[in-house]
């Protein structure tokens, strides 16, 4: 049997506009961590959103970079990564991580007493060690694999992004005084 491919496809795809993705992107809540590396001999953090974890058996991370920063270059370099994931209170180290063309040398807010392979930020909830296993281009970002070679682990409350804007995690509300789900519009 023939089937009209054009009718289960639907219609022709239309060109999404960067700032309409954008918009849609900003209103996906997530953690904020911060992906530290080495340049010069010196401790180097960028702020990133675009981390995940990939597999536990072997434990496995990612996180996407822009390519053309020094931070991808960095970690390029020295074939290895760390990520500390940023607590409440890290609203600083998050804003001075993510200063565009600025330096990202990190002695303000590394643990002076780290003891890991990658710099870490002092207070973090959690700091993995990685080493670069894969790097896939795509577009103008570099999706680093990360293999995790050691983590630490800390008591704390999440810096969550959301709508282009540093949050903290607040209590769930009671059903009733919830407001109703508006619609979404395209
Ligand atoms: C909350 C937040 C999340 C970000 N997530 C990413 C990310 O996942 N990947 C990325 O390349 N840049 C991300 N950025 C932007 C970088 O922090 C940084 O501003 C950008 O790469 C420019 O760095 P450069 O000036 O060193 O080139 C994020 C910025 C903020 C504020």
């Amino acid at each position: 049997m023939r089937v009209d491919l054009t009718e289960t496809m639907g219609p022709s795809p239309t060109v999404v506009r960067s700032s309409d993705f954008a918009e849609a992107m900003s209103v996906l809540a997530n953690g904020v961590v911060m992906v530290t590396s080495w340049v010069d001999g010196r401790p180097w953090g960028i702020t990133v959103s675009a981390f995940t974890s990939v597999s536990a058996e072997p434990p496995t991370v990612l996180v996407s970079l822009w390519s053309d920063t020094a931070s991808a270059r960095a970690l390029q370099e020295v074939g290895s990564f760390g990520v500390s994931i940023l607590g409440r209170h890290h609203r600083a180290a998050a804003r001075h991580g993510s200063r565009r063309g600025a330096s990202k040398f990190l002695e303000r807010f590394a643990d002076r007493n780290g003891r890991g392979r990658s710099p870490s930020v002092a207070g973090a909830l959690a700091h993995l060690d990685c080493d670069v296993t894969e790097q896939v281009q795509v577009a103008d970002h570099t999706i680093f694999i990360g293999r995790v070679r050691n983590v630490r682990t800390a008591d704390g409350e999440p810096l969550v992004y959301f709508r282009r804007a540093y949050r903290a995690l607040a209590p769930y509300a009671k059903p009733s005084t919830r407001r109703r789900t508006p619609c979404l519009s395209s």
